[in-house]
């Protein structure tokens, strides 16, 4: 049977049918569960989720009487869960990230990691310049790179991720292989890769598109739609990226070479270029896959201005069970965070402020910088407030998010950790 409770009444062993929430709203990454533990509860209780479904046929644990569930209540039109039809969590060991606060503040990892971010795009450019040229690629300058992309990562997850947020003035070309990097990097460590399994996710993102040096520029740079030949011509280049690895013959694993040449396949069998399906695709070109539709859809081009990441994860969110496993996805949006630090975001008062850093189990409660007043004044000293701590946050909650060009201030200032930030 289907009971309403408050979520202070829920207790370990009850199963919880549905959480009432969209899934932007709710900390789990599914609406139901066995409650396993008292951590799952405070979960939805810090959340701001006072009252969930749910069904007593499943629990281990029945509620208390005294806790006078309405009866009858009509259980709230669930989404439909998308069937998986790729592997299962199990089958891919995606593993649940632990709550665990990064050990370098952002202040301190921010300029080290603006610092690696740098390089790294100097040696893209490099790259592609070296592709171009029919030259060999120096894979130990960019493996290099990307060590030291994978360990500012370790050491705090956000400060990358807002830097490729914050930079909107690059060439596409050459930021948008060292974006699905990080990107790539950032979600391999809430999934659990091992420093080794990051490493080679790394380095086959940075060349994941390398191919495209063979796509015809008008092909490559076309405004508008692709026509169906055009398209045919342009899927190639996924394929090529491989080739150009293996003519070169270079030092690198076989996992490096699949996330090139995979990261276009989806599960239902729709991708390029092998049309692979379900497990046949490599999990490691499926988090480049995530990452690569992800920064396409958010970054500004010639032609069009990118989405807000709170509206491409809606996008990608569409995709899950079609063309990304659905646990994949779930754990993707858990990495980039529904407001990535770097966001411009209004408050329900009005106020403006920028996100510092992301609670990965709390997206819609970061560490914020309350930049501006409901009038857009800015403030002198802008104040830092961590909304997922009731006493600091004072019934402050995010109502939007803000298109940065639309804020009335640079966000990246409030990342430059000067004294008076
Ligand atoms: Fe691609
Ligand atoms: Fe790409």
């Amino acid at each position: 049977m289907i009971r309403k409770i408050s979520t202070k009444s829920l207790e370990v062993g009850m199963f919880v049918s549905d959480v009432g929430r969209t899934w932007l709203n709710h900390p789990w990454k599914s609406k139901s569960r066995l409650l396993t533990s008292k951590s799952e509860i405070d979960e939805l209780i810090q959340f701001g989720i006072e009252e969930v479904y749910i069904d007593t046929d499943k629990a281990v644990k029945q509620p208390k009487p005294v806790a006078q569930p309405k009866q009858g209540v009509k259980k709230p039109e669930a989404e439909k869960p998308t069937p998986a039809k790729g592997p299962t969590a199990a089958a891919v060991a995606v593993a649940v990230p632990k709550a665990v606060a990064p050990s370098v503040a952002m202040e301190t990892e921010f300029p080290i990691a603006a610092k690696a971010y740098a390089r790294a795009l100097d040696t893209s450019k490099a790259l592609v310049a070296a592709c171009r040229m029919n030259k060999r690629i120096e894979v130990s300058e960019v493996q290099e790179n990307v060590d030291e992309l994978v360990e500012s990562v370790t050491r705090n997850r956000d400060a990358l991720t807002a830097l490729i947020k914050l930079r909107h003035f690059d060439d596409y070309t050459y930021t948008h292989s060292l974006n699905v990097s990080v990107l790539s990097i950032s979600a391999g460590k809430t999934l659990g890769l091992t420093n080794d399994e990051l490493r080679i996710l790394g380095l086959g993102t940075m060349f994941h598109d390398l191919g495209k040096i063979r796509i015809p520029d008008n092909i490559l740079n076309k405004p508008g739609k692709l026509t169906d030949d055009e398209f045919a011509v342009m899927r190639n280049h996924a394929a090529m990226s491989a080739e150009i690895l293996t003519e070169q013959n270079l030092n690198v694993s076989r996992q490096v070479i699949e996330v090139a040449r995979s990261h276009h396949e989806r599960i239902d069998g729709s991708g390029y270029p092998d049309q692979l399906q379900g497990e046949q695709i490599p999990p490691l070109a499926t988090i480049c896959g995530l990452s690569d539709v992800y920064d396409a859809l958010t970054s500004d081009r010639v032609y069009h201005k990118g989405m807000l990441p709170h509206d491409a994860l809606k996008f990608i969110y569409t995709l899950r069970g079609t063309h990304f496993q659905p646990d994949w996805v779930d754990r993707f949006v858990q990495s980039v965070g529904i407001y990535p630090p770097g966001s411009v975001v209004e408050l329900n008062t009005g106020h403006r402020a920028v996100v510092m850093e992301i609670a990965h189990r709390s997206l819609l409660t970061p560490l914020i910088k309350v930049v501006s007043d409901p009038n857009g004044q800015l403030y002198n000293r802008p104040k830092l407030v961590d909304l997922s701590k009731s006493a600091e946050s004072q019934g402050w909650s995010i109502d939007k998010a803000v298109p940065p060009s639309e804020a009335g201030f640079e966000p990246s200032d409030y990342f430059s950790f000067t004294e008076n930030n």
